[in-house]
């Protein structure tokens, strides 16, 4: 076992996370939830997503979003951005990072963004040529990665597939997304190894929704292999809209529980950390969607 020492976690809650939110989730909700997420030591916060308000209605508000946010040095502040329309309008937000986000099933790929595989890249090529020359860090997200809701099984080769082409339009960083969470173990560790085939180890995270249970015991298995790089969410927020009954990333509070259990350095305050899952789950009339988060809660109470 090559276990990392430290880990590097992407807060995706605000974008993942509130995504899928059937009720209005006001700007100044989202602007505090990031607020109280840097506070609490996170370095990494994917915030919003420019995508079509028709598509994706609670990310209507992302200009607002990021122009509220009082941005803290250290930190880094990402967006979703499907096409150059997407990028134009990011742009004046000034983010650190954009994400293109591509499927490895075709099927997704034409629920999630309304175009194949091919036509995606050929909408991503610009934005991440474009993107680049601004100074701005381009990550991908292949999603599906081992599972898709409308196609089932999905092999590595199709991972292999698809991370080779995201390399070759100049993406910097990939994401290996379980995407509903159907992932166990050794399959995530054989998208990986796909992965691995066109993307240093370096430049890889790992995104796993925790609809069977499994994104905790996908994370171990993803630093075993020596990826040091997640996307998490806190209270375990979320779910895709194109994802019909996948539920939320891993929750933070438990990756940062485990991690610490292990010895892994990832410079986020768990108190604090619950804190702000309080705060989103408190505003969304529910219990934050983590263990670790209920079990130190339980704990305050005695
Ligand atoms: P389209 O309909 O093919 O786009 O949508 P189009 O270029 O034909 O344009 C049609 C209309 O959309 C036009 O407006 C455009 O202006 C508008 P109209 O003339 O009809 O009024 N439009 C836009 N508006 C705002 N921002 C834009 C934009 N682009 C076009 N960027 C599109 C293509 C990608 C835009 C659409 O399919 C879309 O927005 N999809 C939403 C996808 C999404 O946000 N999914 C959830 C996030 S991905 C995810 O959760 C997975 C991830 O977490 C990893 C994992 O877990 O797998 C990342
Ligand atoms: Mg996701």
């Amino acid at each position: 076992m090559k276990l990392p020492s430290r880990v590097k976690l992407v807060e995706v809650g605000p974008r993942d996370g509130l995504q899928n939110e059937k009720q209005p989730v006001p700007a100044s909700v989202k602007i505090e939830l990031v607020h109280r997420l840097q506070a609490a030591g996170v370095k990494e916060i994917e915030v919003t997503s420019f995508v079509s308000p028709k598509w994706v209605p609670q990310m209507a508000d992302n200009a607002e979003v990021m122009a509220g946010i009082a941005r803290l040095s250290g930190v880094r502040y990402s967006v979703l951005t499907p096409n150059l329309q997407g990028f134009e309008a990011a742009l004046k937000s000034k983010p650190d990072e954009i994400v293109v986000f591509g499927a490895a099933s075709e099927a997704f790929s034409q629920k999630n963004i309304n175009c194949s595989i091919a036509q995606s890249m050929e909408r991503f090529a610009p934005v991440v040529q474009a993107a680049r020359a601004a100074g701005i860090y381009v990550r991908g997200a292949m999603s599906c990665a081992v599972g898709c809701p409308y196609q089932g099984e999905v092999s590595p080769e199709s991972v292999s597939y698809l991370a080779a082409l995201m390399k070759g339009i100049g993406v910097q960083h990939i994401g290996v997304a379980d995407t509903i969470g159907v992932g166990t173990p050794l399959k995530i560790q054989r998208a990986i190894e796909a992965t691995l085939q066109h993307f240093d180890l370096n430049d890889i995270s790992g995104h796993f929704h925790d609809t069977y249970g499994q994104a905790l015991a996908n994370t171990l298995a993803a630093l075993q292999l020596g990826i040091w790089q997640f996307d998490t969410s806190v209270a375990g927020l979320g779910g895709c809209p194109y994802a019909k009954g996948a539920t939320g990333n891993v929750a933070t509070e438990d990756v940062v529980y485990l991690l610490q259990g292990m010895g892994i350095d990832t410079g986020i305050d768990l108190e604090k950390l619950v804190d702000a899952g309080q705060f989103i789950s408190d505003f969304l009339q529910r219990k934050p969607n983590s263990r670790a988060a209920t079990a130190l809660l339980n704990k305050r109470m005695n």
